[in-house]
């Protein structure tokens, strides 16, 4: 694999207008077991991995509480606790009971534990980027945001996001603090959220396209994206992701993986650029296959 891979090729965006970070960035839900639980199959080759991610000039790192749960703050903290130029962007409101299974609970005491637990996990004092990770529908909406607020004036969050939100949504939350990103599902072959990408770019807030690469399918070999690739002398996965790069300003990929060899890969496609006529083509595609 070249040295000369880079994130930074990707461009910067200003999230909330005061804190860059390079496009590309990193999930890290795919540090953890199957399930989203407990500890990775491979937890050497899981830190080696959070090890390379500043070195390819990642500076923005998605998690959440509830992967593992903890597990992914905790070998954060571990493998690039002092942080030297990194965003940690994580989220709070999903609570676990098992494997696979994610429950929302948005009380605000709640939500002010969650905060104050993943400051002390990731050993900081305030979080650059805290997502709500789901509204809950059986609490006020307003009292959820209200929290928020309190917290970012008092000096807990500097930035917060949304994920899994309507328009509508992003601008109930703006009535109480600026929403600075949305964290959204959407890759080539998921569109539906299309009007909120649409509305993140005309007000220069960071979408976060979760599952960047359909959960993987658009990396594995034999995707809707190979002949394309084949073309470009890229993989497919790098092509879903400079496909998403060349979408918008205001998109931020945080591609998920917990090997060397797929973060180096990822990463790469920072510097992959795509034809207009290769960005149509891959839409026609992916529609097709969708
Ligand atoms: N806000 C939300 O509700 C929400 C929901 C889900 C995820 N997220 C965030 O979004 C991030 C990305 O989503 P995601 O991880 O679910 O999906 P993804 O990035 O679309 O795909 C990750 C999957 O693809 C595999 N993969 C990654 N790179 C590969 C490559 N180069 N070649 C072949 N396979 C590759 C990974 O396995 P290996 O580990 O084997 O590489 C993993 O199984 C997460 O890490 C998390 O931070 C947020």
């Amino acid at each position: 694999m070249p040295n000369d891979i880079n994130a930074a090729a990707s461009g910067q965006f200003l999230i909330g207008g005061d804190l860059p970070v390079n496009r590309l960035g990193f999930g890290a839900m795919r540090i953890t077991g199957d399930g989203i639980w407990g500890d990775p199959k491979d937890i050497a080759e899981a830190k080696r991995t959070l090890k390379r991610v500043p070195e390819l000039g990642i500076d923005l790192i998605d998690t959440a509480d509830s992967y593992g749960p903890y597990v992914s703050e905790d070998l954060i903290a571990d493998v690039l606790h002092p942080y030297k130029n990194l965003v940690i962007a994580t989220k709070g409101a999903l609570t676990r009971h098992g494997p696979n299974i994610w429950q929302v609970v948005g009380r605000p005491e709640y939500l002010r534990q969650a905060v104050l637990m993943s400051l002390r996990r990731l050993k900081i004092e305030r979080i650059d980027l805290w997502q709500l990770h789901r509204i809950d529908p059986r609490v006020p909406q307003d009292e959820q945001f209200q929290v928020i607020a309190d917290m970012r004036r008092e000096g807990l969050i500097r930035h917060v996001g949304l994920s899994e939100v309507s328009v509508a949504e992003i601008k109930a939350a703006q009535k109480f603090f600026p929403v600075t990103t949305v964290q959204n599902q959407y890759n080539l072959v998921d569109r539906k959220s299309e009007a909120v990408l649409d509305f993140a770019e005309a007000n220069d807030i960071g979408f976060i396209p979760w599952a960047p690469l359909a959960s993987g399918n658009l990396a594995r070999p034999g995707s809707a994206l190979t002949s394309i690739a084949e073309k470009l002398g890229a993989t497919p996965g790098q092509v879903a992701l400079a496909w998403l790069l060349k979408r918008s300003k205001v998109m931020l990929p945080i591609p998920g993986t917990g090997s060397v060899k797929h973060l180096e890969e990822n990463t790469a496609a920072a510097s992959l650029k795509l034809s207009d006529e290769d960005f149509a083509a891959l839409d026609t595609e992916a529609r097709r296959a969708a």
